[in-house]
Protein backbone atom coordinates (compact mmCIF):
# COMPACT_ATOMS: atom_id res chain seq x y z
CA UNK A 1 0.00 0.00 0.00
CA UNK A 2 1.39 3.36 -1.00
CA UNK A 3 0.71 6.45 1.51
CA UNK A 4 0.00 9.61 -0.96
CA UNK A 5 -0.54 13.03 0.26
CA UNK A 6 -2.83 15.48 -1.32
CA UNK A 7 -2.89 19.21 -0.98
CA UNK A 8 -2.82 22.00 -2.96
CA UNK A 9 -0.18 25.02 -1.91
CA UNK A 10 0.27 28.37 -2.80
CA UNK A 11 3.99 29.50 -4.01
CA UNK A 12 4.74 30.77 -0.05
CA UNK A 13 3.44 27.89 0.99
CA UNK A 14 0.44 28.26 2.26
CA UNK A 15 -2.44 25.78 2.49
CA UNK A 16 -5.06 27.48 4.50
CA UNK A 17 -6.12 30.95 6.04
CA UNK A 18 -9.21 30.58 9.62
CA UNK A 19 -9.54 26.59 8.99
CA UNK A 20 -10.67 27.34 5.32
CA UNK A 21 -9.17 26.97 1.93
CA UNK A 22 -8.10 30.62 1.01
CA UNK A 23 -9.22 29.79 -2.91
CA UNK A 24 -12.02 27.85 -5.20
CA UNK A 25 -10.49 25.48 -7.49
CA UNK A 26 -13.09 23.93 -9.29
CA UNK A 27 -10.71 21.62 -11.65
CA UNK A 28 -8.43 20.81 -8.13
CA UNK A 29 -12.00 19.33 -6.78
CA UNK A 30 -12.61 17.12 -9.68
CA UNK A 31 -8.86 15.35 -9.46
CA UNK A 32 -9.49 15.21 -5.94
CA UNK A 33 -12.77 13.23 -6.04
CA UNK A 34 -11.72 11.50 -8.99
CA UNK A 35 -7.89 10.68 -7.03
CA UNK A 36 -9.48 9.40 -4.13
CA UNK A 37 -13.00 8.18 -4.80
CA UNK A 38 -13.21 4.27 -3.11
CA UNK A 39 -9.58 4.48 -1.17
CA UNK A 40 -9.37 5.19 2.46
CA UNK A 41 -8.74 9.04 3.32
CA UNK A 42 -7.19 10.28 6.72
CA UNK A 43 -7.05 13.76 8.01
CA UNK A 44 -6.59 15.94 11.43
CA UNK A 45 -9.37 16.56 13.07
CA UNK A 46 -9.41 20.50 12.32
CA UNK A 47 -9.30 19.75 8.51
CA UNK A 48 -12.54 17.21 9.11
CA UNK A 49 -14.21 20.02 11.45
CA UNK A 50 -13.48 22.08 8.44
CA UNK A 51 -15.46 19.82 5.96
CA UNK A 52 -18.43 19.72 7.98
CA UNK A 53 -17.35 17.19 10.29
CA UNK A 54 -19.26 14.56 7.16
CA UNK A 55 -17.22 11.53 5.92
CA UNK A 56 -16.74 11.83 2.35
CA UNK A 57 -18.74 10.28 0.30
CA UNK A 58 -17.50 6.45 -1.00
CA UNK A 59 -14.33 6.62 0.80
CA UNK A 60 -13.79 5.11 4.22
CA UNK A 61 -12.55 8.32 6.30
CA UNK A 62 -10.23 8.30 9.14
CA UNK A 63 -9.73 11.11 11.43
CA UNK A 64 -6.95 11.67 13.68
CA UNK A 65 -7.86 12.94 16.98
CA UNK A 66 -5.97 12.65 20.83
CA UNK A 67 -9.69 13.65 22.19
CA UNK A 68 -11.44 10.30 23.65
CA UNK A 69 -14.84 11.88 23.52
CA UNK A 70 -14.82 13.30 19.99
CA UNK A 71 -17.56 12.27 17.85
CA UNK A 72 -17.48 11.80 13.77
CA UNK A 73 -20.25 9.90 13.00
CA UNK A 74 -19.83 7.80 10.10
CA UNK A 75 -16.15 8.19 10.43
CA UNK A 76 -13.50 6.03 12.34
CA UNK A 77 -11.34 7.73 14.75
CA UNK A 78 -7.83 6.85 14.99
CA UNK A 79 -5.31 8.14 17.93
CA UNK A 80 -1.96 8.58 15.74
CA UNK A 81 -0.78 8.75 11.98
CA UNK A 82 0.55 5.46 12.63
CA UNK A 83 -2.80 4.07 13.51
CA UNK A 84 -5.00 5.88 10.70
CA UNK A 85 -2.54 4.07 8.22
CA UNK A 86 -2.76 0.98 9.81
CA UNK A 87 -7.01 1.39 9.34
CA UNK A 88 -6.35 1.59 5.50
CA UNK A 89 -4.19 -1.48 5.14
CA UNK A 90 -5.41 -3.46 2.44
CA UNK A 91 -6.11 -0.79 -0.06
CA UNK A 92 -3.61 -0.18 -2.43
CA UNK A 93 -3.41 3.64 -1.94
CA UNK A 94 -4.54 5.62 1.43
CA UNK A 95 -4.58 9.67 1.00
CA UNK A 96 -3.48 11.97 3.76
CA UNK A 97 -5.36 14.83 3.23
CA UNK A 98 -3.82 16.92 6.11
CA UNK A 99 -4.05 19.75 7.25
CA UNK A 100 -0.67 21.34 7.87
CA UNK A 101 0.03 19.92 11.51
CA UNK A 102 -0.71 16.64 9.94
CA UNK A 103 1.27 16.65 6.77
CA UNK A 104 4.41 18.22 8.70
CA UNK A 105 3.97 14.74 10.93
CA UNK A 106 3.61 12.36 8.26
CA UNK A 107 6.26 13.19 5.05
CA UNK A 108 8.32 10.54 6.01
CA UNK A 109 5.31 7.60 5.88
CA UNK A 110 4.46 9.00 2.34
CA UNK A 111 5.56 7.60 -0.96
CA UNK A 112 4.12 9.93 -3.33
CA UNK A 113 2.65 13.71 -3.34
CA UNK A 114 -0.18 14.96 -5.62
CA UNK A 115 0.65 18.63 -5.08
CA UNK A 116 -2.10 21.36 -6.91
CA UNK A 117 0.73 24.70 -6.82
CA UNK A 118 -1.77 27.37 -6.55
CA UNK A 119 0.17 30.68 -8.41
CA UNK A 120 -0.22 33.06 -6.01
CA UNK A 121 1.57 34.62 -2.30
CA UNK A 122 -1.57 33.93 -0.47
CA UNK A 123 -1.93 35.32 2.97
CA UNK A 124 -3.06 32.29 5.81
CA UNK A 125 -2.12 30.59 8.74
CA UNK A 126 -1.76 27.02 7.74
CA UNK A 127 1.33 25.87 5.28
CA UNK A 128 2.64 22.86 3.51
CA UNK A 129 5.86 21.39 4.34
CA UNK A 130 9.21 21.68 2.48
CA UNK A 131 9.48 19.51 -0.40
CA UNK A 132 13.35 18.33 -0.08
CA UNK A 133 14.54 17.78 -3.97
CA UNK A 134 17.05 15.19 -2.65
CA UNK A 135 13.58 13.30 -1.22
CA UNK A 136 11.41 13.87 -3.94
CA UNK A 137 11.29 13.72 -7.69
CA UNK A 138 8.73 15.51 -9.50
CA UNK A 139 7.53 13.06 -11.94
CA UNK A 140 4.38 14.99 -13.67
CA UNK A 141 3.85 18.68 -14.46
CA UNK A 142 0.36 20.27 -16.01
CA UNK A 143 -0.29 23.32 -15.82
CA UNK A 144 -4.08 25.36 -15.49
CA UNK A 145 -4.60 28.71 -16.31
CA UNK A 146 -7.41 30.66 -14.39
CA UNK A 147 -10.41 31.07 -15.73
CA UNK A 148 -14.19 31.35 -14.23
CA UNK A 149 -14.07 28.46 -12.26
CA UNK A 150 -10.47 28.62 -10.90
CA UNK A 151 -9.69 31.46 -8.78
CA UNK A 152 -5.84 31.04 -9.42
CA UNK A 153 -3.51 29.95 -12.25
CA UNK A 154 -2.15 26.20 -10.71
CA UNK A 155 0.02 23.56 -12.00
CA UNK A 156 -0.68 19.51 -10.87
CA UNK A 157 3.05 18.34 -9.57
CA UNK A 158 3.05 15.17 -8.59
CA UNK A 159 6.13 13.98 -6.96
CA UNK A 160 7.33 10.70 -6.21
CA UNK A 161 9.90 9.62 -3.18
CA UNK A 162 13.78 9.05 -4.82
CA UNK A 163 14.27 5.98 -2.69
CA UNK A 164 11.28 4.41 -3.36
CA UNK A 165 12.15 4.55 -7.41
CA UNK A 166 15.85 3.04 -6.16
CA UNK A 167 13.73 0.19 -4.57
CA UNK A 168 12.13 -0.63 -7.44
CA UNK A 169 15.15 -0.88 -9.79
CA UNK A 170 17.37 -3.18 -7.33
N1 LIG B 1 -4.88 23.22 0.89
C1 LIG B 1 -4.92 21.96 1.34
O1 LIG B 1 -4.53 21.02 0.65
C2 LIG B 1 -5.45 21.67 2.70
C3 LIG B 1 -5.74 20.36 3.09
C4 LIG B 1 -6.21 20.13 4.38
C5 LIG B 1 -6.38 21.19 5.24
N2 LIG B 1 -6.08 22.44 4.84
C6 LIG B 1 -6.17 23.58 5.76
O2 LIG B 1 -5.30 23.32 6.85
C7 LIG B 1 -5.85 23.94 8.03
C8 LIG B 1 -6.00 22.90 9.12
O3 LIG B 1 -4.71 22.41 9.47
P1 LIG B 1 -4.26 22.34 11.00
O4 LIG B 1 -2.80 22.14 11.02
O5 LIG B 1 -4.82 23.52 11.72
O6 LIG B 1 -5.04 21.08 11.58
P2 LIG B 1 -5.11 19.52 11.15
O7 LIG B 1 -3.74 19.03 10.77
O8 LIG B 1 -6.22 19.32 10.16
O9 LIG B 1 -5.61 18.85 12.51
C9 LIG B 1 -4.85 18.99 13.68
C10 LIG B 1 -5.47 18.10 14.73
O10 LIG B 1 -5.23 16.72 14.41
C11 LIG B 1 -5.01 15.99 15.59
N3 LIG B 1 -3.64 15.47 15.59
C12 LIG B 1 -2.55 16.04 15.01
N4 LIG B 1 -1.48 15.24 15.17
C13 LIG B 1 -1.89 14.16 15.86
C14 LIG B 1 -1.24 12.99 16.33
N5 LIG B 1 0.07 12.76 16.08
N6 LIG B 1 -1.96 12.08 17.01
C15 LIG B 1 -3.28 12.27 17.23
N7 LIG B 1 -3.97 13.37 16.82
C16 LIG B 1 -3.27 14.30 16.14
C17 LIG B 1 -5.26 16.94 16.74
O11 LIG B 1 -6.66 16.88 16.97
P3 LIG B 1 -7.31 17.13 18.44
O12 LIG B 1 -7.06 18.56 18.74
O13 LIG B 1 -8.74 16.79 18.24
O14 LIG B 1 -6.59 16.17 19.36
C18 LIG B 1 -4.89 18.28 16.11
O15 LIG B 1 -5.46 19.39 16.78
C19 LIG B 1 -7.17 24.56 7.59
O16 LIG B 1 -6.95 25.91 7.23
C20 LIG B 1 -7.54 23.76 6.36
O17 LIG B 1 -8.41 24.48 5.49
C21 LIG B 1 -5.63 22.71 3.58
Amino acid sequence: MIVSILAAAAENGVIGRENRLPWHLRTDLVRFRKLTMGHHVFMGRKTFDSIGKKPLAGRPTIVITRQSSYLAPGAILARSIEEAIALSAGDSEVFNLGGADIFAQSMPQAGRIYLTRVHGMIDGDARFPFIDPRQWRLVCSEAHPADEKNDYPFTFEDYERIELEREARA
